[in-house]
């Protein structure tokens, strides 16, 4: 179902309903049970996630916003003049505002986004901040292989920007995949700024992602009004309660819906029976040490140049390079 959009040439890549049906009798066909997380960012999702960023107990941004701040001359150094900014996902530009800001020159932005509308929102807000910088944005899934466009001035390197540690709603197979892709993307002069969440106090984590005002909550039970009103399901919204607990051992936080009660949801012409207590996966947020974070990325061909963290040491980004 993907169209392309006249006015700007791009395709809406976004997932049909055939193929998110197709992912959620999947997952509620394996045992345990899960459903894909990349499902949660409709508009309202969008709209929650970003109330979450506000939330006192959800530390990540402001620590990750305050960390862009205190280390931009740091990091505009180690990445020079004249870089190609690409960044995978779009968010709500923030972040990416600071750094176009902050570095020295930059002679594209390249937002690389699954959704068409929230690709033509970023370009239309940076573009109007910043005339001098050339906007491409890619409407693309970033998990694929990414053709990246060429500025009409030539870039002295490609700086690929992933904040917001999105890269730990992927489990380690995968993030080495992402990072392999980040890697070919990049060419063998560019460089990588990724922001990873820290192993912490898991009061301190789990606290984020059960926040008091309930927004967390919503957003996760979220998931299952996209579903009923996209694939026709009939999860009861009622029936199921939103959990996030921090698995130390592998040291990320696990969310998951529970069934409150004995249920059965009927999905595409089946029907899946639920246990009192029984818990659908839908989410895992993974923190990092450096060390594991040089791991991964030293599986994908990929060193760290640099690690900033934080004073209180809650967040890092890092700078990668290929090897
Ligand atoms: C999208 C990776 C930034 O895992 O912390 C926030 C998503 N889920 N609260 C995260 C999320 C629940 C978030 N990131």
């Amino acid at each position: 179902m993907s169209r392309a959009d006249e006015r700007v040439g791009l395709l809406d890549l976004q997932p049909t309903p055939a193929r998110i049906l197709a992912d959620v009798v999947q997952g509620l066909s394996a045992s345990p049970r899960q459903l894909p997380s990349k499902y949660f960012y409709d508009a309202r999702g969008s709209a929650l996630f970003e109330r979450i960023t506000r939330q006192p107990e959800y530390y990540l941004t402001a620590t990750e916003l305050a960390l862009l701040d205190a280390r931009m001359d740091d990091i505009a150094a180690a990445v020079g003049a004249g870089a190609h900014v690409v960044e995978y996902g779009s968010g709500s530009g923030r972040k990416t505002e600071r750094l176009l800001e902050g570095l020295d020159d930059a002679v594209a932005y390249t937002p690389v986004e699954i959704s068409l509308s929230a690709l033509q929102h970023s370009v239309a807000r940076l573009g109007a901040l910043f005339p001098a910088i050339e906007m491409l944005p890619v409407c693309a899934d970033f998990t694929g292989a990414v053709a990246l466009p060429a500025p009409s001035r030539p870039p002295s390197r490609t700086l690929l920007f992933f904040p917001g540690s999105t890269l730990g709603n992927f489990t380690a197979p995968q993030s080495v995949a992402l990072l392999r892709g980040m890697r070919a993307a990049l060419g063998a002069d560019g460089r990588a700024l990724i922001g990873l969440d820290l192993d912490k106090d898991p009061r301190r984590l789990e606290a984020a992602y059960n926040d008091a005002a309930g927004v967390t909550a919503e957003f996760t039970l979220n998931l299952l009004a996209r579903l009923n009103r996209e694939i026709g399901s009939d999860f009861d919204l009622d029936g199921y309660a939103h959990r996030a607990v921090y698995a130390r051992e592998r040291m990320r936080i696990e969310t998951s819906l529970v069934s409150l009660r004995a249920q059965t949801v009927r999905v595409g012409g089946r029907a899946f029976a639920f246990a009192p207590g029984e818990a659908m996966a839908v989410e895992i947020s993974q923190k990092y040490t450096r060390d594991s974070a040089a791991g991964l990325a030293a599986e994908a061909g990929l060193a760290l140049r640099a690690w900033w963290t934080d004073p209180r040491g809650d967040f890092a980004l890092a700078l990668l390079a290929p090897v």
